[in-house]
């Protein structure tokens, strides 16, 4: 049974043992006969006499070279054991001439008699499937060998052309199959257990060397594997990928030292490459693709593979092209007409949206003008030289409030408690803070150049962040013996004044928490399964409620916990499906080690302990066409569980509201949250700020018109789901979410600028 699954019987009927067992096929009912030699015998003809017009002289020309007493014996039979067809064929060699004659002179006669001697190896036969057909079919050698160790299903038949019937069957064998159904002399040897590392030398080597690999296969062991052992033997490879018909050429042959993918990758270093899921399939295939390389369709839909799609798109219409495509250049390839390694993109699209009018581009560009427009504040205030407009504020300030101070500073000392203030947490570490200290006072403002974004409404979280630094600065100042009096002179962009009231004294006491402000940080690390002693609980509620206004709730209650965290992670989603959120949001992080020495400021990606995964969806989701097409498609889970990721298992979320939600009150809640983590780190509890739901319920309050309908829609159901557990009404301040939790590991500090870059002695 093995043996017919592929294999024909070429039967000639002059050769006696070939001739009985087309008696008995020919009696046997169960055959099915195709007998069109009669039209094979008259296009063969036709061949050599291609400018003949008159059938009569034709048909003669047929019986002179074909005159034979039984038409029957003319040619071979072939019989298909897996179908009982018995098919009546010309003999190899006319079959051969008249099944290419059509390639002529596209294909010469001289180069289709050279092509016949390659030996073509495809591996994958989802996408390979094609590729392999219309190497047969265009006749581009004489030996496929094919490997494939999985079998047809019916989700495969959105690509690979075949009949409903063969699901269940193994690629491999269909589409030897189909090909002998096409060609019955071609040379096909199947490995139907795919590659492994038994069969590699018997699929490259085996009686004679393959001339070329085409590699499909979606194994990547397998794709390391087969490109090195073909490196080793000088065997060009080439692979089709089905996004913006891609094509690597890697021409081992002519460049033996050549880097496995072009070098654009380093797998072959990366170990246990075998059984992934699709979902750790994906930094891979970015690897291999380059993410700012493919389609914004491709990048949506790998970040919902495992989320609501299975596996990543592949479309009949670029297989197809890739078959024609990859034929093309194979046969370029064992012609030497190209000589070349290296990508090719046959991009269809960019082809199609050349010269298009901008309406009917891909939909990515559509998207791009949706009603969410951006209003960057960086130019508006980019053109003021730095602390001019801060000092000529608190100039104005100073006179308009008489202020004078009645201790002279030490320029020192105010430096050291600036560096404190300077450690404080900020949304998107963008440390909005300025200080500008003139007449021995000092002005705390709001850097507008850093401040203002789509989650900053009215400035509030950047006034929570000035909270939480004046707060260190006070300890800090403490610590050195001084106090200061704090004049709120509500005259934004300056938030607060620090007027010194008592002269520098050595002390030695030590403020409780000054220890803690260079030791807190956000944690992003996985909880813990240590629970929070309630003792705990009460010095973090005393510590935050001594600002007055203020108070925090905590919510310890697993199923709380598990409510707060689905609203956390739908809040995340709107967050990146909103554009301006989304372009601010990618705006904060800082890629790569350069960008964090250069900047000090932002999120190192560091931080965020992102699983290769995880960041590969972060990299994919950059360009705003990928997710405004992931809106479309209501995908984005991958994002919600990235965000329930990072909470599960916290044992407990707390919120801090303020009475009003006035930015005077969210700087009081900074600074009750600056006393609340610097004592957390003192308990050795990590901390995690969870805003996006607090910001965007407080534009909802706040600002309800600035938000588009959908987003709207969702924040009054996230409102709805939200209030039972953090009750509050619209006109508290809802300061901070966050999660609370030991853990084992001591985070990445984020970097922060320098003294120098944040206050100015005026
Ligand atoms: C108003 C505000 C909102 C924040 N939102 C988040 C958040 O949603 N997710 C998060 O991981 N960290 C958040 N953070 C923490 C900051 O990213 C962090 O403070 C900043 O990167 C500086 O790092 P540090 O806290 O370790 O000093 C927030 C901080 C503040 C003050």
């Amino acid at each position: 049974m093995e043996k017919y699954k592929f294999q024909v019987d070429i039967l000639d009927p002059n050769n006696p043992i070939d001739a009985d067992k087309l008696v008995h096929l020919k009696n046997n009912s169960n055959i099915q006969i195709f007998d069109e030699i009669e039209s094979q015998l008259l296009e063969y003809t036709k061949l050599f006499i291609p400018n003949e017009k008159s059938d009569k002289v034709i048909e003669n020309a047929k019986k002179q070279y074909f005159d034979t007493g039984n038409k029957n014996n003319i040619g071979v039979w072939v019989y298909y054991p897996w179908n009982n067809h018995l098919v009546h064929l010309l003999d190899e060699n006319k079959f051969i001439k008249l099944r290419t004659a059509r390639n002529m002179y596209k294909i010469s006669e001289e180069e289709q008699i050279e092509l016949k001697a390659k030996k073509i190896g495809v591996v994958g036969l989802s996408v390979g499937h094609a590729i392999a057909l219309t190497i047969a079919q265009e006749r581009i050698c004489g030996e496929i060998r094919l490997a494939d160790f999985d079998s047809i299903e019916l989700s495969n038949l959105n690509r690979i052309r075949t009949n409903v019937k063969n699901i269940g069957m193994n690629k491999a064998i269909l589409t030897a199959r189909e090909i002998l159904e096409i060609d019955p002399f071609l040379k096909l040897t199947i490995f139907d257990k795919g590659l492994n590392t038994q069969n590699y030398s018997e699929f490259l080597t085996e009686t004679a060397q393959l001339d070329l690999v085409i590699e499909e296969c979606d194994c990547f062991e397998t794709k390391i594997e087969i490109r090195k052992k073909c490196k080793n033997l000088n065997i060009p490879v080439i692979m089709h990928t089905t996004d913006r018909e891609l094509l690597d050429i890697e021409r081992f042959d002519l460049e033996p030292d050549r880097p496995l993918f072009h070098g654009l990758t380093n797998l072959e270093n990366k170990t246990n490459l075998k059984n992934l899921t699709n979902e750790e399939k994906i930094p891979l295939v970015l690897d291999i693709l380059g993410i700012n390389d493919a389609s914004d369709r491709l990048k949506s839909s790998m970040l919902e593979i495992e989320q609501s799609i299975n596996s990543w798109p592949q479309l009949a219409s670029s297989v197809s092209n890739g078959a024609g495509i990859a034929t093309h250049v194979a046969r370029r390839i064992l012609l030497s007409t190209h000589t070349q390694s290296g990508r090719y993109y046959f991009d269809l699209d960019e082809e199609l949206d050349k010269n298009q009018p901008t309406s009917t581009k891909t939909e990515s560009n559509n998207l791009n003008k949706s009603q969410e427009s951006i209003t960057t504040n960086k130019e508006l205030v980019k053109d003021i030289s730095a602390n001019e407009y801060e000092f000529s504020c608190a100039k104005k300030i100073i006179i308009d409030k008489n202020l004078s101070a009645t201790v002279p500073i030490i320029k020192s000392k105010i430096s050291e408690c600036i560096d404190c203030a300077n450690q404080a947490p900020s949304g998107g570490n963008i440390q909005p803070w300025k200080w500008i200290i003139h007449n021995d006072l000092v002005f705390l403002f709001i850097d507008k150049s850093r401040a203002g974004i789509f989650l900053d409404i009215n400035y509030l979280a950047s006034h929570l962040a000035l909270g939480a630094a004046a707060e260190n600065f006070k300890i800090a100042a403490e610590k050195n013996g001084m106090t200061f009096e704090t004049i709120y002179p509500d005259s934004f962009p300056c938030v607060a004044i620090f007027k010194q009231t008592k002269k520098l004294e050595l002390t030695t006491t030590m403020p409780d928490l000054f220890n803690e402000i260079f030791k807190r940080k956000t944690n992003r690390k996985k909880a813990s399964k240590q629970e929070i002693k309630t003792s705990t609980f009460s010095k973090l509620t005393t510590a935050c409620e001594s600002i007055e206004g203020t108070k925090v709730i905590f919510k310890t209650d697993p199923s709380d916990i598990a409510e707060l965290s689905d609203i956390f992670a739908e809040s995340e989603k709107c967050r990146f499906f909103h554009k301006q959120c989304h372009e601010e949001m990618y705006n904060e992080i800082r890629w790569n080690k350069k960008e964090v020495d250069d900047s000090r400021d932002g999120i190192d990606i560091d931080t965020l302990y992102l699983s290769n995964l995880d960041l590969a969806g972060l990299k994919l989701s950059k360009s705003w066409s990928v997710v405004e097409l992931l809106k479309k498609v209501k995908g984005g889970k991958g994002i919600e569980s990235f965000s329930l990721k990072q909470i599960e298992k916290s044992p407990a979320i707390g919120c801090i509201i303020t009475d009003k939600n006035d930015p005077l009150s969210f700087f009081h809640g900074g600074q009750a949250l600056e006393k609340l983590w610097l004592t957390a780190s003192k308990e050795g509890l990590s901390l995690q700020p969870m805003t996006s739901i607090c910001y965007l319920l407080t534009r909802l309050y706040l600002k309800p018109e600035t938000l588009p309908a959908w987003l709207k829609k969702d924040l009054l159901s996230l409102k709805n789901k939200f209030t039972p557990i953090i009750p509050h009404s619209s006109d508290n301040g809802l300061v901070l979410l966050f999660r609370l939790f030991y853990s084992d590991q001591e985070p990445i500090a984020s970097l922060k600028r320098p003294v120098e870059k944040v206050s100015q002695f005026l």
